[in-house]
């Protein structure tokens, strides 16, 4: 039963109809299986099988072990041209689920032996990017640079002036940072000043925070900057073991939650569909948007996601159309492109919702 409520071809047509925004999607971890099943055959050497790369159905693994599902992919993706080739499936397949407005966030990477260097690695999607712009898709792409918590400040840094610098290239493309990785890995309080850093910049910032419980600490110096939004945030509310000043904070910032259900669960950081801690952030009436995180390693998209919260928690078609249109004015969209996608949800409203 639950493995069939899964598999994407049982979406309904409202929920794909429904123009959305997906603002939280790790490039790597969207590649769909069609993706990988072409980087497979390009590197047969690697042994690299498809269940290696996606947990299917009703599975689950440990946060852990999706984390060894990302190492598989970065294998199988570690050249200028696999690069683009996945950010640009990747970008079509949103805009085929109906996505207008999509921020992607990854790691830039380096490989010695194909000599991708991490700038050549943002420089080829922000080229996928404008390729897929040059095409004609019918979505407004933008990029966040990830800064994975595992590789300490000294990288930090780095990754965040190569981010200003694409900032202020790149004619509006990259928009801000993300800080994301193995939530067990490092502490939040060693990589402060490279965020502050951005920040002072003009960068965005998308944290990962209180994904894992025990965070309390690190979290609370994370608010102090405070981020422009939380990714998970799962454990931030005392109900779970958080604390009432991290909700406070959280409030009185007005800090969207980008929410992705499938990855919680798979990922077994929530026990079940019905206990995620959207209904916690609904139920306040916080700004809360649905997210893929990783599509392709979790097997969902955006509009199944959607479905899943509909379904789990009783939404009119009404309250989903709703939370799809409140996600624009969280996205770090230039304001006229918020404009223009309002312009395009009134527009899209009676054909959809009837
Ligand atoms: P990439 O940055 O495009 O290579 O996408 C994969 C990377 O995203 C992983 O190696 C992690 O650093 C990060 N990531 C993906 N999903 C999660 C998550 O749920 N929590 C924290 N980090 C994540
Ligand atoms: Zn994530």
């Amino acid at each position: 039963h639950d493995s069939r409520k899964e598999m994407a071809q049982d979406v309904q047509t409202f929920y794909r109809e429904l123009p959305k925004v997906e603002l939280h999607a790790h490039l790597n971890g969207s590649v769909s299986s069609a993706t990988v099943e072409k980087l497979v055959a390009s590197k047969p050497h690697l042994n690299i099988h498809q269940n290696m790369t996606a947990i299917r159905g009703g599975q689950r693994r440990t946060l852990d072990e999706c984390f060894q599902v990302f190492k598989v992919i970065h294998q199988l993706v570690d050249s200028e041209e696999d690069v683009m080739m996945v950010a640009k499936d990747v970008i079509q397949e949103f805009a085929a689920d109906g996505v207008k407005y999509l921020e992607l966030r990854s790691t830039p990477r380096e490989d010695g032996k194909t000599g991708l260097t991490k700038r050549s690695y943002v420089q080829t999607i922000l080229e996928a990017i404008n390729q897929c712009k040059e095409d004609g898709l019918d979505i407004d792409v933008r990029f966040l640079v990830a800064v994975d918590r595992r590789n300490g400040p000294e990288v930090a840094m780095e990754t965040v002036k190569m981010a200003e610098d694409f900032m202020l290239s790149s004619d509006g493309a990259v928009v801000g940072l993300d800080l994301s990785g193995d939530p067990t890995v490092g502490h939040g309080k060693d990589l402060l000043l490279a965020l502050q850093k951005a920040k002072n910049a003009g960068l965005k910032l998308a944290l990962h925070m209180s994904e894992v419980p025990s965070q309390n600490e690190e979290s609370e110096l994370l608010l102090s900057l405070p981020p422009d939004r939380i990714g998970h945030g799962t454990f931030l509310h005392p109900e779970v073991g958080g604390a009432d000043s991290l909700v406070e904070k959280v409030r009185k910032n007005n800090i969207p939650l980008e929410l992705c259900l499938t990855s919680n669960v798979k990922g077994q950081t929530v026990p079940s569909y019905d206990k995620h801690h959207f209904l916690y952030w609904y139920q306040l009436g916080h700004p809360c948007v649905i997210c893929t995180d990783d599509k392709g390693v979790f097997c969902t998209d955006l509009s199944q996601e959607y479905q899943l919260a509909a379904s789990t928690f009783g939404l009119s078609n009404e309250a989903v159309w709703t939370l799809s249109q409140r996600a624009i004015a969280c996205s770090f969209a230039p304001q006229d492109i918020k404009n223009q996608l309002e312009q395009k949800w009134t527009k899209l409203r009676p054909q959809i919702l009837h």
